[in-house]
């Protein structure tokens, strides 16, 4: 079935979605790019002109998928599902030749969750529609199309991103227990972190907060060295894309703002780190030093931010309360008068080595584990 192209419409309605509990992060950051955001639980809502869903790809730094709405309708049953699907208007995302791929998800809602493929096999006159893999990890390929089904409600979207979007494009080599890109820009943004001053992470790794960081500062759009999606949209207009591309270029710093110092007390991870810099395009004061007698590079006020290493993930084991507490003290000793930003495993235990008492503390997931991200003023 051979769809024609019409026109494209003049309103959109894009959801971003949020890495788990970043969603105050992307509200505001979204709301400070002026894209009016209504955040949800799981990422937010944005309304906009033709083209939304390219600048929220282009620009988020948190949101790690940009969905566009196609439409939401009554399902109470298999009929009104098949009925709804089929009077949906996909010429936008789809040229009725290749054959969508459908990721379902369905909570408490009459209609089942696998009386969907059939249903939108129907509807569009297939012979079958293929399933989705987990979108966390994989790229879309094809057309992806997302069906939620929520008590009577369904409603269906299209993937717009293809790969994740924490896959910026730098960042070809992880260290052992590797920090996605947004959950790093997210954590930067809960910290308050501007771009404007000094930011210091003494247990940088491969360096995702240092070159997020710097991206930042540069005002350089994370999206713009990677593919998407929406490129293979029926319809899709390069020129537009390539003058947005360029405005969001024309608008990126040449430089940080602010000096970027990372330590490690492992060469091997500084050496990962400065090849995603250089590919990154930005320069990192990089330098091999153990956290737990380390002093401020420059004079503060600015922000630390780490990830300091997880047992589980990365083997430390036994002495990791040690490791904790003196890193504590290093704030206290070396930052004082600078903000600082743990990204630290949900464990009494540890938090408690850190001896941050006052600080904020907000739950955060980093690849599937439970962890605190404490925000503190040592
Ligand atoms: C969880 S990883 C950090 C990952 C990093 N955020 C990234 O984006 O790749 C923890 C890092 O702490 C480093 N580390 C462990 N003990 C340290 C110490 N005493 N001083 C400095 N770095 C240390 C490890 O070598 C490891 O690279």
């Amino acid at each position: 079935m051979a769809l024609p192209v019409t026109s494209i419409p003049q309103k959109e309605r894009v959801f971003a979605v949020a890495p788990p509990g970043l969603e105050p992060a992307l509200e505001a950051e979204a709301a400070a790019l002026g894209l009016s955001p209504r955040r949800v639980e799981g990422g937010v809502e944005l309304e906009g002109p033709a083209g939304l869903h390219q600048e929220a790809n282009l620009r988020l730094r948190t949101a790690s998928r940009v969905l566009l709405r196609l439409g939401s309708f009554r399902a109470p049953d298999v009929g009104a599902l098949t009925r709804g699907l089929a009077a949906l208007e996909l010429s936008r995302v789809w040229d009725g030749r290749e054959v969508p791929r459908l990721s379902v998800a369905a909570h408490g809602s009459r209609v089942p969750g696998s009386a969907v493929p059939a249903a939108a096999a129907r509807a569009w006159g297939l012979s079958s529609v293929g399933r989705a893999g987990a979108l966390e990890e994989e790229g879309t390929e094809g057309l992806t199309l997302l069906v939620r089904l929520e008590g009577q409600e369904c409603t269906v979207s299209a993937d717009t991103s293809d790969e994740p979007l924490h896959r910026r494009g730098y960042r070809q080599e992880v260290g052992r227990a590797p920090l996605r890109e947004t959950l790093a820009a997210g954590i930067l943004a809960l910290a308050g972190y501007d771009g404007a001053e000094p930011l210091v992470d003494p247990m940088c790794g491969s360096g995702t907060f240092l070159i997020e960081g710097a991206w930042l500062s540069m005002r350089r759009a994370p999206g713009l060295e990677r593919g998407f999606a929406f490129e293979r949209f029926p319809g899709f207009d390069v020129a537009a894309w390539e003058a947005r591309r360029a405005r969001a270029r024309a608008e990126s710093l040449p430089a940080p703002r602010a000096p970027l110092h990372g330590y490690d007390i492992n060469a091997g991870a500084l050496g990962t780190a400065r090849r995603n810099a250089r590919r990154a395009g930005v320069t990192l004061a990089l330098e091999r030093r153990d956290a737990r007698t380390l002093q401020a590079p420059v004079a503060g006020p600015g922000l630390v931010v780490a990830n300091p290493p997880y047992g589980k993930r990365v083997g430390e084991g036994g002495e990791l309360p040690d490791l904790y507490r003196a890193l504590g003290a290093t704030l206290r000793r070396a930052f004082g008068g600078w903000r600082a930003a743990l990204l630290v495993p949900d464990e009494a235990g540890l938090i408690r080595a850190l001896g941050l008492p006052e600080a904020r503390s907000l739950a955060v997931r980093n690849g599937g584990l439970r962890c605190r991200l404490l925000l503190a003023a040592p």
